[in-house]
């Protein structure tokens, strides 16, 4: 029998991950007034968006989930912010025309700041370090000074997620993600390559429709769907004395819902079953994603989906694959068939990104596009195969036009990566290369659509 649950119920078990604070008791007092601050989303929301999941889980829709690997102080700002979005809602509008389906938009944003790492330390030139985990705990200069927790950082990464939030906000619903604007998302440097004509020839496209449907009469401007979008944040809640400050009773239901961030996930490191980070999901009831990598064994996701959703709830769970190019095809399909087996109901998502990092020949960590496409053309190949649905992504990615992942079609090199490789994480795809990989998924989602409206192949005696 599951014991009771509360906030700090995670206190009591084992948590990994957890950063080496001097002080504990500034970092209480810096938790006890996170805990009166205002909640950063709405439990509402919340369940908004799980609806919106659930409607991927039955394959009517499809989950675009993408931002930074990680958030970053010195790079908040408004530009920022908005060519990330842009380049988000690109992406959007090339799989929503592809696939014939809604589109469900989470932000890797607005809270994304903790980092869980492989190392305690770092050493550089025999020097040790604690390792840097995120601007949400301690600084990424290499100093004994700059790498020592502090909790004043969870003052400012609330701060600086509620700015974001409300710009990003100000932007799905002011009008700049108004369909009539799709000619007007295009950054200037992606105009003269081969996806910015791609994209254009698209955005004609939805013109003319939007022009042909005003000629029929009928008044565009009463439709409030195509003037506004429904954007969602989401992080890896790993700091978890963060995310209880943001625990909050939804008064509506009396039940408890994760404030920080309207969908959070478990870190494929972080998933132990008897541990502190699984206990602190299994009580909010917002939707959640499970990262799932190569270790993790069918008869465990079992485990955990049993825990995590145990009334078999759709759209509260996104598994999120992130096996790798090589291995996918291999783990995949036993993840599937244990989980159709026992009827459960999940969100089938792949996150292409995480098990394709290599270090290059320059020594930067760097993702190969080919190996990031070849992941996801498998993930799409074995859902077809398993009939079930192949409902999302989920991508590291920049409005930015940075150097860090190589390959896609502007063919960044090795060399190339020096020159703007700005990540204080992981290698991201830059804006090209993000719309770029938008256009594939795209050929993927519309092969499944035409797979899907083949007739039935006839059957003797009908
Ligand atoms: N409201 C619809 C949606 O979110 C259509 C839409 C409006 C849209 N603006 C958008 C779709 C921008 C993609 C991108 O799906
Ligand atoms: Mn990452």
């Amino acid at each position: 029998m599951a014991e009771r649950w509360t906030p700090d119920s995670w206190r009591k078990k084992p948590v990994l991950q957890v950063p080496e604070y001097p002080d504990a008791k500034a970092l209480a007092d810096i938790e006890g007034q996170l805990a009166t601050f205002p909640p950063l989303v709405f439990a509402g929301e919340a369940r908004n968006l799980k609806k919106a999941l659930a409607r991927v889980a039955a394959g009517e829709a499809f989950l675009l989930q993408g931002g930074d690997c990680a958030e970053s102080f010195a790079e908040h700002g408004a530009n920022n912010i908005r060519d990330f979005f842009r380049v988000f809602l690109q992406m959007a509008v090339v799989l929503t025309y592809a696939g014939a389906l809604p589109v469900v938009k989470v932000g890797r944003i607005a809270g994304q700041f903790a980092k869980p790492r492989s190392s305690p330390t770092e050493k550089i030139n025999g020097v040790e370090l604690p390792s840097y985990r995120g601007d949400i705990v301690n600084d990424i200069a290499f100093t004994a000074e700059a790498r020592v927790p502090d909790p004043r950082r969870q003052l400012a990464a609330y701060r600086q997620s509620a700015a974001t939030l409300n710009l990003l906000r100000a932007f799905a619903t002011g009008g700049f993600a108004n369909l009539g604007s799709v000619h007007q998302w295009m950054l200037g440097f992606v105009k003269d390559s081969q996806q910015s004509r791609r994209y254009k020839e698209l955005a004609d496209r939805i013109s003319d429709a939007l022009n042909f449907m005003r000629a029929c009469g009928l008044n565009l401007e009463s439709h409030p769907e195509l003037r506004a979008t429904e954007f969602y944040t989401s992080h890896e809640a790993l700091l978890l004395g963060y995310e209880q400050a943001f625990t909050r009773v939804d008064s509506t239901t009396g039940d408890w819902y994760a404030t920080s961030g309207h969908m959070l996930w478990i870190g494929d490191r972080t998933r132990q079953l008897d541990h502190g980070h699984v206990e602190y999901f299994r009580g909010i009831k917002n939707p959640i994603g499970l990262k799932c990598g190569p270790s993790l064994k069918p008869d465990e996701l079992l485990k955990l989906i049993d825990i995590l959703n145990p009334d078999n709830e759709p759209g509260r769970l996104t598994l999120i694959n992130r096996s790798g190019a090589d291995k996918v095809g291999e783990t995949l399909p036993h993840f599937i068939r244990a989980v159709q087996r026992e009827g459960k109901s999940v969100v089938w998502s792949c996150d292409p990104m995480h098990g394709n990092t290599i270090t290059s020949t320059s020594g930067y960590k760097t993702r190969p596009f080919d190996r990031i496409l070849s992941e996801l053309k498998s993930f799409f190949e074995v859902h077809a195969a398993e009939g079930t649905h192949a409902g999302g992504v989920h991508l590291e990615m920049t409005g930015q036009d940075v150097t860090e992942c190589i390959g896609g079609a502007r063919a960044i090199t090795d060399e190339d990566l020096n020159d703007r490789y700005h990540t204080v994480c992981d290698p991201r795809l830059n804006a090209e290369q993000s719309i770029d990989m938008a256009f594939l998924i795209a050929e993927f989602l519309k092969q499944g659509r035409e797979r899907k409206a083949q007739p039935l192949p006839a059957v003797a005696g009908l």
